[in-house]
C-alpha cells in the first residue's frame, strides 16, 4: 500500500507527507514545483516532478509504485486572484483534477482524499457551520472546489472509488522542528503577512475592512493548525481503507478569531508592533467562517489539539526565524 501525494511539496501537503512517513506509510510525492518547494520532500519519499494533468504519467506512477490511495493538495488557493482571474482556478483546480482522476481510475486506485475548503459554503446561514450546511460559494475558488466534490460524488457512485473531501477552514501554523512552514509567492494569507510586517520583511499589513458585521469590525476566521490537518488526513485515509469514511467533512477548530485578534497575538508573542493600514474589503471575503467539525470528531476521532491562536502564531513565528522562510 503506497500513498500518492499530489502537491506534496506545498504547505499542507508537506506536513501530510511527514505525517504519513511517521506512520510507516510508503509515499510517492508528485509536484510540478510551480508553487511547491523540493527541499521539503524528505529523502524517504519518492519524488516525481510532474503535472497532475498528465494522466498517462499519473497512471504509470500508480502502477509502478502499487499506489492504493491518492491525496490531492495541488491547486490554486487565492480567493482574491480567483475573483480577478478565474480561468486559472478553473483550469488547474477543475481541469487538472479531472485529468488526474483519469489517471487514477485507469490505474484502479480505490481511495482518494481531496483538499477542499470552507469556501464551498460562501456566506453561511448558521455559524458554526455544520458539515451538512448548504454549499453556496461566493467566489470562483470555492466554486471550483465544489465542482470537484460533485464530480467525485458521481464517480464514486459509478466507479470503484471511495473518496472524502476535507473542507479546511484556515490552515495556519507550521512545524518549525522539521523546517516546514507557509511559504507562498506572493503571500496572501493573514498570519504570514502579519508576521512579515512585524519583522520588517514587508511593508505595513493591509487589513481588508473594519466595517464588517463582527464584534470588532474585522473578519472572523477559524484558524486550524496545519499539523492537526495532517492528522486528519492520516485518519481519513485509514477510514477510507476500512470502508467507513464520510464523503465530506469540515476541518476547523470551532473557535473564531478576528483579524485584529490575530494581529494582537502576533504583537504579543513577537514583542513587535504589526505596522498596518485599514483598507477596503477584499472582494469574495465572507464576514465570518467558523466550523463545527462534528463529523471529523465522530467518524475519525479527530481532535484539533494544537489549534489555539497562541500555538499557531507561536509555531509560525518560530518558522519565520528559519532562513528558508525568507
Ligand atoms: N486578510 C487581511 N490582510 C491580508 C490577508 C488577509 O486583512 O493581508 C484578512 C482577509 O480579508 C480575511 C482573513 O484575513 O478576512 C483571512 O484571510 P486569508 O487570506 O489568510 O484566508 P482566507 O480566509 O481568505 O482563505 C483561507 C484559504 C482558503 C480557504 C479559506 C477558508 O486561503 O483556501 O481560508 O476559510 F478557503
Amino acid at each position: 500500500m503506497t500513498a500518492l501525494v499530489i502537491g506534496g511539496a506545498g504547505y499542507v501537503g508537506s506536513h501530510v507527507v511527514h505525517a504519513l512517513l511517521d506512520r510507516g506509510e510508503p509515499v510517492v510525492v508528485v509536484d510540478d514545483l510551480s508553487s511547491g518547494h523540493r527541499e521539503t520532500v524528505p529523502a524517504a519519499a519518492h519524488f516525481v516532478q510532474a503535472d497532475m494533468a498528465d494522466s498517462v504519467r499519473m497512471a504509470r506512477v500508480c502502477a509502478e509504485h502499487a499506489v492504493d490511495a491518492a491525496l490531492c493538495f495541488a491547486g490554486k488557493i487565492e480567493v482574491g486572484e480567483s475573483v480577478k482571474d478565474p480561468r486559472r482556478h478553473w483550469r488547474t483546480n477543475v481541469g487538472g483534477t479531472v485529468a488526474l482522476l483519469e489517471g487514477l481510475l485507469d490505474a484502479r486506485v480505490p481511495h482518494f482524499v481531496f483538499s477542499s475548503t470552507a469556501a464551498v459554503y460562501g456566506t453561511p446561514e448558521v455559524v458554526p457551520i455544520p458539515d451538512d450546511a448548504t454549499e453556496r460559494p461566493t467566489n470562483p475558488y470555492g466554486a471550483t472546489k465544489l465542482a470537484v466534490e460533485r464530480m467525485l460524488g458521481a464517480y464514486a457512485d459509478a466507479y470503484p472509488l471511495a473518496y472524502t473531501a476535507l473542507r479546511y477552514f484556515n490552515a495556519a501554523g507550521a512545524d518549525p522542528a522539521r523546517g516546514l512552514g507557509e511559504r507562498h509567492d506572493p503571500e496572501t494569507h493573514l498570519i504570514p503577512n502579519a508576521i512579515r510586517a512585524a519583522l520588517g520583511l514587508r511593508g505595513p499589513l493591509e487589513v481588508f475592512g473594519d466595517d464588517w458585521p463582527t464584534p470588532d469590525g474585522t473578519c472572523v476566521r477559524d484558524y486550524v493548525h496545519v499539523s492537526d490537518l495532517a492528522d486528519a488526513h492520516v485518519l481519513a485515509l485509514a477510514a477510507l481503507r476500512r470502508g467507513e469514511c464520510p464523503r465530506a467533512m469540515n476541518l476547523g477548530s470551532t473557535a473564531g478569531s478576528s483579524v485584529n485578534e490575530v494581529i494582537g497575538t502576533v504583537e504579543h508573542l513577537s514583542g513587535k508592533v504589526v505596522p498596518r493600514r485599514y483598507v477596503a474589503r477584499r472582494p469574495g471575503d465572507p464576514a465570518v467562517l467558523v466550523a463545527a467539525s462534528a463529523r471529523a470528531t465522530t467518524a475519525l476521532g479527530w481532535q484539533p489539539s494544537r489549534s489555539t491562536l497562541d500555538r499557531i502564531v507561536g509555531d509560525a513565528l518560530a518558522w519565520h526565524a528559519n532562513p528558508l522562510a525568507r
